[in-house]
């Protein structure tokens, strides 16, 4: 598919910061735009005292846990911090959306990481969207790790063996999140092993909650025998359909259920988010001034502003 320019090119000329968004919808997003591409435009987020290794979990597929993964990211990144995302998921959805080639013959990939003990350092890749933001991209081989894993020692902390803070620290990144696959299985596993923290895309549907119970417990089993320090800190509710009561209704009882773990930013149903991964591209590289990149650029600072403990790194 031929690259797609973004509609508002960073070559976009700074414009005046402005918050009043009253003209034609076109001088809207153009505005909202140069505003988030200007550098010092969107202000820096503040860095984690350590950095956070978030899994986005929910082994129901389809819920925006790949477009969580790559827009928060690219969020993230585009403020100021250091990001990592680790493609867990063989389809390797968020490699592409993250500009990486992963159907290249020979490069190492989260599947070498996990199985043959491959180095972080040679897995890694950094996105052409942002020098902050990097990927361990996925590849079709990591079809088979599922089943690979089963006879390997230490099959569910193969992933935490891999994460070298060392680099991380390195290269500056405070944000390592892992996209899981729609299952439950040994892939989530050992993105749960390596993380202190999940993030759960719920969509506001029908059946939002179907199979969270079922995540929740398989966290506490995590919780019980692998890693003690794992917790759910985030819900971040996708794909809210404002013109229909379902979806408040959703929120309502999602708020409800988990209280202020859920984001106050919602990510709202938007053609643009669907269209960017089939470009290669985020939703902030694609059209930054849209609803739905604006709304991830939301959600990605209040997933900094909650994370920063008293004493956070200073650049
Ligand atoms: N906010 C949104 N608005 C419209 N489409 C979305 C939105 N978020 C995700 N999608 C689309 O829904 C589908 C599933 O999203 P995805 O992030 O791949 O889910 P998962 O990783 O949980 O399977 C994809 O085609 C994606 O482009
Ligand atoms: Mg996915």
């Amino acid at each position: 598919m031929p690259k797609h320019e973004p509609s508002v090119s960073r070559e976009t000329p700074p414009a005046a910061p402005t918050t009043s968004y009253d003209d034609t919808p076109i001088a809207t997003a153009a505005a909202r735009a140069s505003e988030v591409l200007t550098p010092g435009g969107t202000g820096t987020l503040p860095r984690p005292p350590q950095p956070r290794v978030m899994t986005i979990a929910n082994q129901k597929g389809g819920v925006g846990k790949t477009t969580s993964a790559v827009n928060l990211a690219a969020g993230l990144a585009l403020h100021g911090l250091g990001v990592l995302v680790i493609d867990l998921d063989p389809q390797g959805n968020a490699s592409t959306a993250l500009g990486i080639d992963h159907r290249q013959p020979g490069i190492a990939s989260v599947y070498e990481m996990l199985l043959d003990d491959v180095p972080l350092r040679d897995a890694i890749q950094r996105s052409p969207f942002n020098e902050r933001l990097y990927c361990v991209p996925s590849t079709l081989d990591l079809a088979g790790a599922e089943i690979e894993l089963v006879s390997v020692v230490a099959r569910e902390s193969r992933l935490r063996n891999a994460l070298d803070m060392d680099l991380l620290s390195q290269l500056n990144i405070d944000y390592v999140l892992i996209d899981c696959p729609p299952s439950l299985g040994l892939l989530t596993v050992n993105a749960m092993v390596a993380a202190q923290e999940v993030l759960i895309p719920i969509q506001c549907e029908y059946y939002a909650l179907e199979g969270v119970g079922q995540l929740l417990r398989n966290i506490e089993l995590v919780q019980a025998h692998l890693n003690k320090g794992l917790h759910v800190s985030t819900i971040l509710l996708t794909m809210y359909d404002g013109r229909t009561k379902l979806a408040d209704q959703v929120a309502a009882e999602v708020r409800n259920h988990f209280g202020d773990k859920v984001l106050s930013t919602i990510i709202p149903r938007s053609v643009k988010v669907s269209e960017a991964p089939g470009f290669g591209m985020t939703i902030i590289e694609y059209d930054p001034g849209s609803r739905g990149a604006m709304s991830y650029l939301d959600a990605s600072r209040e997933v900094a502003e909650r994370g920063a403990a008293v004493g956070g790194r200073t650049k």
